[in-house]
């Protein structure tokens, strides 16, 4: 009778007045009954409802019989009436058909928790700052692969530029003594010296471009005069793979201020492209035209054409796209992405138009001078 008493008194004092959650549920996790904190804290009634229904898992769907199984206390969460959840110690006890759940919301395992927060912070600190160590090391090392490369690149370049020449020279004194397997030979020799110039040429402005370093000579430039000269070297070329390589009804344009020699690169990448993934007997058109406020040029072939998947790939560096020369010449990836750093270092921009089995068009924008922005600044405010 006593003792009875004494557990009644017991129940009534952990159920309806005790600061921590009590759960009385069946085998199968049903809560048969929850105390009134618990109540309170979830803000709904809990009876009926599956124990597992309360819980927040972070981790793996919550399993009775492993907890009951599980040695000392387990941290759970519990999603609180405001939404937010709340860890509590719970203990579980096997009482036959009933189970109680005890949770606990102490002191000590907040302070655990807490202290483990510390923990973690002061290791993403230290992670932090080994993550900023190697970033200045690999700016570093970045910094020295590019010397690397500029350094190398412009000592190939006066030497393979002499064998250039000398091979030119070789080439017209082989034609005009009708020596027709030596002028083939130096014709050759031309061709793949040129196209190593080409590749030194890309090399020395992408180390350039990258070190964030472009500084543009600007002059007064009739843009007809450039496209011709640089469509009269590539016309070498273009024969010789059987490609036909046109300028289109030039019309009189107003002159830009532009660096020369990095537009002539522009130009040049531009028309090589076209004429090395041409087919022979193709043809490539170049033409330039005045917008209302831009000079826009287009190289236009009637090549292989780019599938517009690959088109994200076209101006990084060092990407190609599978489009490959008919007669397997090879390159680097760069032109294009100098083509579109110079054409945006000019103001301009540059576009692709393409498809497959029909042709492919580049179109460069380069803008006008304009009442704010005139061409010509720099010479008046010398003389204002
Ligand atoms: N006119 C074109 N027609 C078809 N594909 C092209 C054309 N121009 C460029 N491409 C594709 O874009 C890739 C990148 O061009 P580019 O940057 O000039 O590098 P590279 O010529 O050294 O390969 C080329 O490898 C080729 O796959
Ligand atoms: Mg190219």
């Amino acid at each position: 009778m006593h003792s009875n008493a004494i557990e009644s008194s017991l129940f009534s004092l952990v159920f309806d007045q005790a600061s921590f959650l009590a759960f009385v549920t069946d085998r199968e996790g049903t809560i048969l009954r929850a105390s009134r904190y618990a109540e309170e804290l979830i803000g709904r009634e809990l009876s009926g409802l599956p124990f597992a229904d309360i819980l927040i898992n972070f981790a793996q769907a919550f399993n009775l019989e492993q907890a009951l199984a599980a040695a000392g206390t387990q941290l759970l969460s519990v999603t609180m009436q405001n939404g937010k959840p709340q860890t509590f110690c719970f203990h579980f006890d096997d009482c036959g058909e009933r189970i109680l759940a005890l949770g606990d919301p102490t002191h000590h395992d907040n302070e655990a928790l807490h202290s483990s927060l510390i923990a973690l912070n002061g290791e993403v600190s230290n992670l932090n700052r080994e993550l900023q160590k190697k970033t200045v090391e690999l700016e570093k090392l970045n910094e020295l692969k590019s010397r690397f490369i500029g350094t190398t690149a412009h000592d190939l370049r006066n030497p393979i530029g002499g064998i250039y020449g000398l091979s030119k020279l070789l080439m017209e004194e082989a034609t005009a003594s009708g020596d027709e397997r030596y002028a083939e030979i130096f014709t050759e020799m031309r061709g793949s010296t040129g196209f190593m110039l080409g590749l030194i040429e890309n090399l020395l402005s992408a180390v350039t471009i990258e070190s964030g370093v472009m500084q543009l000579t600007l002059e007064a430039t009739d843009l007809n005069e450039l496209i011709a000269s640089n469509v009269r070297r590539n016309r070498i070329v273009a024969d010789a793979r059987g490609i036909g390589l046109h300028v289109a009804h030039a019309e009189p344009l107003p002159a830009i201020q532009l660096d020369r020699l990095k537009m002539h690169q522009v130009l040049n990448n531009l028309i090589s492209n076209a004429v090395k993934f041409s087919a022979r007997g193709s043809v490539v058109t170049v033409s330039a035209a005045r917008e209302s406020t831009a000079v826009v040029v287009a190289v236009e072939d009637r090549g292989p054409g780019i599938p517009a998947s690959e088109f994200q790939k076209l101006f990084t560096p060092f990407q190609q796209t599978t489009v490959r020369s008919p007669d397997g010449e090879a390159g680097s990836g760069l032109g294009l992405s100098i083509v579109k750093a110079i054409v945006e270092e000019h103001g301009g921009r540059i576009g692709v138009e393409s498809e497959v089995g029909v042709g492919t068009t580049f179109r460069v924008w380069l803008p006008l001078p304009t009442a704010r922005h005139p061409a010509n600044k720099e010479f008046s405010n010398d003389q204002g």
